[in-house]
C-alpha cells in the first residue's frame, strides 16, 4: 500500500483511551489517516457510509460481525486488525474468500490469563483460600493443623490443552517444582517433550494431577470435555481450574462434586454466566469464583492495541504479520 492507508476503529468507544493511550495512539498516527469522528458503530446502517475509503479495520470487544454488507460498504479494505482474542464469529465463511488480512490480539491476551493461572496454582496448593476462610472463623492458628498435603513441593499440574495460554503456562510453571503433564490431542508426544511436559490421555491426566488447569477453546469437539466420570478421576482435594470457557465442564456434575467438598475449584469461566444468584458456588469455601478477569483489564488492555499497531507496521512493510489468523486454523482455535 503505497499512501497512508484510511484507518477506522469499530470498538466499544469507552476502550479506545484504554486500548491506545497517547503514546500508542501517537505511534498509529505517524502511519496512518485517522480521520475525524473514527469510532464507527457498524449496527448503525448510516455508519456505513464512513467505509468506503476505508483500508484498515481496526475492530475490538463490541464490535458486532462484520456482514457481507459492511464488507460491501468498504471495497478498499485490505486489513482487519482485532484488539480481542478470538476472530472466529468476526467475518461470515464468505467474508474470509475475500483476500483480507486478518489478526488478532489473543497471544496479548494470553499473558494475563497465564499470570492469573499461576498465580491460582501456587495459591490454591498452598491452601491460602481454605486457611484464609478458617482463620477468619477462628481467630487462631495452630501450625499442626495445615494438612500434609498442603504446598507446592513436586505438585502435578495437569494442562487441557497446549493453546497459546496453555503455552505460556507451561513457560510460568518452569522455574517451580511441579511435574506438568499435558492433555492436547493436536500436540504429538514429541512436542510436549520439547515444551518440558508430559503427554498423557485425558483420563490419565485427571487421575494423576493435583491440578487441572483447563486452557482448550470452546468448539463442539471440547463440549463438556470433563463430565461426571472425569470429574469422578479426579483425586481427593484436587484443583479445577478453569480459565477457558465454562462449557468445557459439566456444571451440574461438577457443583456435585463441589457441594459434597470432595474437590476444590478455582473458576474464572462457568456455564452458564454468570451463575444464578442462588448457585451454592458462590459461597463454597472450597471454591473461588471470579467474574470472566483473568483476561486483559485496566493497563493491560495497552498491550492489546500496541499488538494492533505493531500489526500494522508490518502490514505497510510489506512484512508477514505475527499474529494472522487464517480460516481453516478456526475449528480448533479459541
Ligand atoms: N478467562 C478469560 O478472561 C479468557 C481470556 C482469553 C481467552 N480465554 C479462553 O481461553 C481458552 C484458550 O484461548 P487461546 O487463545 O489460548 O486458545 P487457542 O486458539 O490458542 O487454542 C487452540 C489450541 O488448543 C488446543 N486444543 C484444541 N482442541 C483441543 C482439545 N479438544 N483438547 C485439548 N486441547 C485442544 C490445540 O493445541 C489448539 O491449537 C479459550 O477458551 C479462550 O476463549 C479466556
Amino acid at each position: 500500500m503505497s499512501e497512508r492507508p484510511s484507518v477506522v476503529f469499530a470498538l466499544e468507544a469507552r476502550h479506545l483511551p484504554l486500548l491506545f493511550p497517547p503514546e500508542v495512539m501517537s505511534r498509529l498516527a505517524a502511519l496512518a489517516d485517522l480521520g475525524p469522528g473514527t469510532v464507527v458503530d457498524l449496527r448503525d446502517p448510516e455508519a456505513l457510509g464512513l467505509l468506503a475509503g476505508v483500508d484498515v479495520l481496526i475492530t475490538g470487544w463490541g464490535c458486532p460481525p462484520l456482514g457481507l454488507d459492511v464488507l460491501d460498504a468498504a471495497p478498499r479494505l485490505r486489513a482487519v486488525l482485532h484488539t480481542g482474542g478470538s476472530v472466529k464469529y468476526l467475518l461470515p465463511p464468505e467474508g474470509w474468500d475475500r483476500g483480507l488480512v486478518v489478526s488478532s490480539a489473543a497471544a496479548a491476551n494470553a499473558l494475563p490469563v497465564a499470570e492469573y493461572t499461576l498465580g491460582m496454582i501456587l495459591l490454591s496448593g498452598k491452601g491460602v483460600f481454605e486457611l484464609r476462610e478458617r482463620f477468619r472463623a477462628e481467630r487462631s492458628f495452630v501450625m499442626g493443623q495445615v494438612h500434609r498435603s498442603v504446598g507446592n513441593a513436586g505438585r502435578r499440574v495437569g494442562l487441557i490443552g497446549a493453546s497459546r495460554i496453555g503455552r505460556r503456562v507451561i513457560e510460568l510453571l518452569r522455574p517451580f517444582d511441579f511435574d506438568v503433564l499435558l492433555h492436547d490431542p493436536y500436540v504429538t508426544r514429541e512436542e510436549a517433550h520439547g515444551l518440558g511436559v508430559r503427554k498423557v490421555d485425558l483420563a490419565e491426566l485427571l487421575a494423576m494431577s493435583d491440578v487441572v488447569s483447563v486452557h482448550a477453546p470452546a468448539t463442539p469437539e471440547t463440549r463438556h470435555l470433563i463430565g461426571r466420570a472425569g470429574l469422578a478421576l479426579m483425586r481427593d482435594g484436587a484443583v479445577l481450574l478453569n480459565t477457558s470457557r465454562g462449557s468445557l465442564i459439566d456444571h451440574d456434575a461438577l457443583t456435585e462434586e463441589l457441594v459434597s467438598g470432595r474437590l476444590r475449584a478455582v473458576l474464572d469461566v462457568t456455564e452458564p454466566e454468570p451463575l444464578p444468584a442462588a448457585s451454592p458456588l458462590y459461597d463454597l469455601p472450597n471454591v473461588l469464583l471470579t467474574p470472566h478477569i483473568a483476561g486483559s483489564h485496566g493497563n493491560e488492555l495497552r498491550r492489546l492495541g500496541l499488538t494492533a499497531v505493531e500489526e500494522l507496521e508490518r502490514f505497510l512493510a510489506g512484512r508477514p504479520l505475527c499474529h494472522r489468523v487464517e480460516h481453516g486454523d478456526l475449528h480448533r482455535a479459541a
